[in-house]
C-alpha cells in the first residue's frame, strides 16, 4: 500500500481536502501539502512531486485544481512523475495499469466529491505489471531521458 501525497490550489481546496480525510479514513498515510493561500497550482504541483521524489516510504500523489489540467502538465515537468488527470473509471485504472502513472489528477470544477473518492478507490489497489505496456513506457522514458 503506498502513502499519498496531496496538493491543491485554492480552487482544489475542499476537494483536496475531501479525499485526504478520505484516503486517512482507510488507514492510509496521508501528506497534506495544500495550499489554498493563492499559490499558483504550478508551484504547488513541483512541492509535491518533489516530496514525492524523496520519500522514504512507497508514494503516490494526488494533485487538485480547477481542472486537473495544469498540475497535470506542471507535474509531468519533473523526471520520474507520470501524472495523469482520472476523471472516468477507465482511465484511472489504466492510468496505473497501462501507464505506470504515480501522480492522479483531479479538476474540482469537473467532479465532485462523490466520483472522485470512487475513481481514488478505483486507483488504490491498481499496482503496474510489466507486460504489453513495457516496451511503450519505455518509449517514455526515452522520450524523458534525451529532452531533459
Ligand atoms: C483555474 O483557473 C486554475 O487556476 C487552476 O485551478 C487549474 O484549473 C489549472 O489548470
Amino acid at each position: 500500500m503506498y502513502d499519498y501525497i496531496i496538493g491543491y490550489d485554492k480552487n482544489g481546496a475542499a476537494l483536496g481536502r475531501c479525499l485526504a480525510e478520505h484516503l486517512r479514513g482507510k488507514g492510509i498515510g496521508v501528506c497534506d501539502m495544500g495550499a489554498d493561500d493563492g499559490t499558483y497550482y504550478p508551484l504547488v504541483a513541483e512541492r509535491v512531486c518533489k516530496a514525492l521524489k524523496k520519500s522514504a516510504v512507497p508514494a503516490r500523489a494526488i494533485l487538485v485544481c480547477g481542472t486537473g489540467l495544469g498540475m497535470c502538465i506542471a507535474a509531468n515537468k519533473i523526471k520520474g512523475v507520470y501524472a495523469a488527470v482520472c476523471h472516468d473509471a477507465y482511465s484511472a485504472e489504466r492510468a496505473v495499469l497501462s501507464n505506470n502513472a504515480n501522480v492522479f489528477c483531479f479538476g474540482a470544477r469537473v467532479i465532485g466529491d462523490m466520483a472522485a473518492k470512487s475513481l481514488v478507490d478505483i486507483i488504490l489497489p491498481l499496482e503496474f505489471r510489466e507486460g504489453r505496456s513495457t516496451p511503450k513506457l519505455a518509449e517514455i522514458y526515452r522520450i524523458e531521458n534525451e529532452n531533459q
